[in-house]
């Protein structure tokens, strides 16, 4: 197997970080294709938390080279800090790490905006205020900087001139808010730019190498499917294609198929922000699976919310995304619980569905549960309860694709590959 795709198959925070992490170790490129300094991929080796937000989560083996590919919008201080952050945990230099000229710079401008608009505007999609969406608002405009416009002044001020006055008109008129001058932009991007340059390449190309020398590519996804621009439960959602389509668009697999595609799942379901949720749980079970699970943002520190796990939802993933197996996380989290239940299909408008298509109104969408046996597994032993069997095996049917990797924590050491999957 030559690639290989590790995809959020929720409204993110799955798990992809410490899967992408132990997957890497046989792998030679990890690459992220999509998203930002939004992500929070989070890594626990021998007790020791390393969150990564877009360095892709192979940095920490050194045979690994780690590519952040076109369809990334990256922030230069942000990745220079976090650059800075790693440097006492693994050895990180322009050798094996690249990043692609032509990804997207997140400017000042566009976290000003991104804040006026969650503040005042008038629809909340509660964003983790990073500039995301105002950044691929201007690539997709066409009036993006590019990293390389970075390496060279002139190039920078005409670039970044693009789109400027109406900027200006935005901020003084509507949002009145104080915004700094092009010219103290220019300076700013300027200095990230000379700092940054000796990681600057065609990742492109790089990728189209590397597979052609039979190397192993492991794209890893930011956020999650339900949180994909076109797929997702729009507007809630995302300004990237976080499914599987977006490694085509986002770093390319040059002349190649994906073909393995795993789709992380918690064992419950949470999502950060605003939007539909129909298994949410408003109850002391939902409290409880919150505090155990410690159900808050990597990147913003945001109350996760909390349910039951959901099929519909997952059926739509694995169509989206043309999954081919699953890694269900956490499922430590549920172990002990009074009850367990799984929602297997909803009732919209007196109608059973079984799965979330984007024709239903997931907020009218009542879940239909399956009480399933609790277990109580302590996961000491290296062998499931027949109650944590049925639990998978019910998943596995559901969707019709397997579960070939389950996790019990977040050390690399309670990670399970099921049936030698990739030995
Ligand atoms: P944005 O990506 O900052 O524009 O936020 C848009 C929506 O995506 C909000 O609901 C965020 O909470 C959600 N979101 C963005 N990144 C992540 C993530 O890494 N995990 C979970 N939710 C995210």
């Amino acid at each position: 197997m030559q690639t290989l795709a590790i995809i959020g198959a929720q409204w993110g925070d799955e798990g992809k970080g410490k899967i992408t992490d132990l997957l890497a170790e046989k792998c030679d490129l990890v690459v992220r294709y999509q998203g930002g300094h939004n992500a929070g991929h989070t890594i626990w080796v021998n007790g020791q938390k390393t969150v990564l937000h877009v360095i892709p989560s192979g940095v920490l083996h050194p045979h690994c080279l780690s590519v952040i590919g076109h369809g990334v919008v990256l922030e230069p201080e942000n990745f220079l800090k976090e650059l800075d952050k790693i440097k006492n945990m693994t050895k990180v230099t322009p050798d094996n790490l690249k990043l692609s000229s032509t990804a997207t710079v997140i400017t000042s401008y566009h976290k000003l905006l991104d804040a006026a608009r969650e503040t005042q505007g008038p629809e909340k999609i509660g964003t983790t205020g990073k500039g995301i969406g105002p950044a691929y608002e201007d690539k997709v405009s066409r009036r993006a900087v590019k990293v390389k416009d970075l390496l060279d002044k002139d190039t920078l001020v005409r670039r970044l001139a693009n789109g400027y006055a109406e900027k200006a008109i935005l901020f003084k008129n509507l949002y009145q808010i104080d915004f700094p001058t092009i010219e103290e932009e220019v300076e700013r991007l300027y200095s990230y730019g000379l700092q940054i340059k000796d990681y600057v390449t065609d990742t492109f190309s790089l990728i189209d190498q590397k597979l052609s020398e039979g190397k192993r590519v492991l794209y890893e996804g930011a956020q999650g499917i339900l949180l994909d621009v076109d797929y997702g439960t729009y507007p809630y959602v995302t300004s990237s294609s976080t499914a599987a389509s977006g490694i085509y668009t986002g770093a390319g697999v040059p002349g190649r198929k994906l073909e393995e595609v795993i789709g992380v799942a918690k064992a419950y379901t949470t999502r950060v922000g605003e939007g539909p949720f129909p298994t949410e749980l408003f109850d002391d079970l939902g409290t409880h699976i919150q505090t155990k699970g410690n159900e808050f943002g990597a990147t913003t520190g945001r109350k996760r919310r909390c349910g039951w796990l959901d099929i519909p939802l997952l059926r739509y993933s694995v169509k989206c995304s043309q999954l081919t197996s699953i890694a269900l996380t956490k499922l430590d989290i549920l172990s002990d619980l009074p009850t367990l239940k799984i929602c297997y299909a909803y009732e919209v408008n007196g109608k059973t569905v079984d799965c979330a298509y984007p024709g239903i109104n997931l907020f009218d969408a009542k879940p239909l549960y399956k009480e399933m046996k609790p277990f109580k597994d302590t996961f000491e032993g290296d062998k499931a309860s027949p109650e944590l069997e049925a639990y998978m095996s019910f998943l596995q049917d559901a969707l019709g694709i397997p579960v070939k990797i389950y996790a019990y924590g977040p050390d690399r050491s309670q990670i399970v590959f099921r049936d030698n999957f990739l030995k």
